[in-house]
């Protein structure tokens, strides 16, 4: 382990997060890589202190559908749940997956980042849950990115906890409200809010399998034990097909001593639920937020680009995705 660290201390990769924020963000000309991207190289070291392994190009679908769902989830705020939902939504729609992305945080930030105008909705994901006879598809949204969909949020959904408490099967209203589209997705990726209340419940009793991204500081896993705990009753009481599709770090700082310090102690207590892929820290996320556009497209050959697609193709690798 100690002459792991020591290799790659000797030959960093080149320093990402120094060269993305100092350059004249926003062209989305820069070629920089990242560690935990394809340029770390198959069987080097990589950011997590791992040999890299190759994630082979998916193979096209022939057919699409059944969704798998995938919860974007932990408790903590600004982590990069939102952000890790659309840009891995859209590196997997670029190699052909049929996405549908559902906002499920009154914040309304994932519709935001998409460029739906979600405040001006009569009717979004929070009217699918209280009331009956809605259409689900009338409510979803295409977006800018071809193959990906949106089911928008406003702040309307703050209500919607304290309305569903009595409902009959109120774990299960978000499994029902998307059941008639499942066979027109590959891949559903639900953006929890940062709590574990009834609508992360209900995310995580829809879904087959749960991301949970940890910001690369001192506290990440503050928390994660209630959030392990959670997800463990949940695969007991209500949904068994639950599993833990990986643990991915965002925000890291190759140039920080302190955030491979966190990735390793990560990697310690989690091992090989950990993704081998790690989000660096840059600006361009914000960046990219603010254009309302996926950065795979917002800077497409940006390194953060490449790491949301590499991470597309470590979940299909590991069959958390089609
Ligand atoms: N890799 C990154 N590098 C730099 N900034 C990032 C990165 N990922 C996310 N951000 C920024 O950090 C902030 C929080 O990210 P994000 O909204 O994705 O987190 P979240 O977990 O969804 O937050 P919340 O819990 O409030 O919903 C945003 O401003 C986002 O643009
Ligand atoms: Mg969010």
């Amino acid at each position: 382990m100690e002459s792991e660290v020591t290799t790659q201390e000797q030959s960093p990769p080149t320093l990402s997060g120094a060269t993305s924020e100092s350059a004249p963000d926003g062209d989305g000309r820069d070629h920089v890589h990242l560690p935990g991207t394809e340029a770390a190289g198959a069987g080097q070291l990589g950011p997590t202190g791992r040999p890299m392994p190759v994630f082979p190009d998916p193979a096209p679908l022939a057919a699409h559908g059944p969704a798998r769902i995938i919860a974007m989830c932990n408790q903590k705020g600004g982590v990069g749940k939102t952000t890790t939902t659309i840009n891995l939504g859209a590196a997997l729609a670029e190699v052909g997956r049929r996405v549908l992305l559902v906002d499920f945080d009154p914040q309304g930030a994932l519709s935001v980042g998409l460029g739906v105008r979600a405040n001006e909705l009569d009717v979004t994901i929070y009217n699918l849950l209280v009331e009956r006879g809605h259409d689900v598809r009338e409510v979803i949204q295409q977006t800018s990115t071809e193959n990906l969909d949106v089911i928008p949020a406003n702040i309307d959904l703050s209500a919607a906890e304290v309305q569903l408490v009595g409902e009959v099967a109120r774990e299960q209203i978000l499994a029902r409200v998307l059941r008639p589209v499942m066979d027109d997705y590959d891949v559903i990726m639900i953006d929890c809010q940062p709590s574990l209340g009834l609508l992360t419940v209900n995310a995580l009793t829809a879904a087959h399998g749960v991301v949970i991204p940890l910001e690369c500081e001192f506290f990440a896993m503050r928390g994660v034990a209630l959030l392990v705990e959670t997800i463990d009753k949940i695969t007991d009481r209500l949904n068994p097909r639950l599993q833990v599709d990986g643990i991915l770090a965002t925000m890291y700082d190759s140039r920080t001593l302190h955030s491979k310090e966190v990735v390793r102690s990560v990697v310690d207590h989690f091992g090989d639920q950990v993704f081998h892929t790690v989000i660096s820290r840059t600006v361009k996320f914000p960046d990219a937020t603010l254009a309302a556009e996926p950065i795979t497209t917002y800077a497409s050959t940006h390194g953060s680009a490449a790491s949301y697609r590499q991470l597309a193709r470590e979940l299909i690798a590991r069959g958390g995705a089609a």
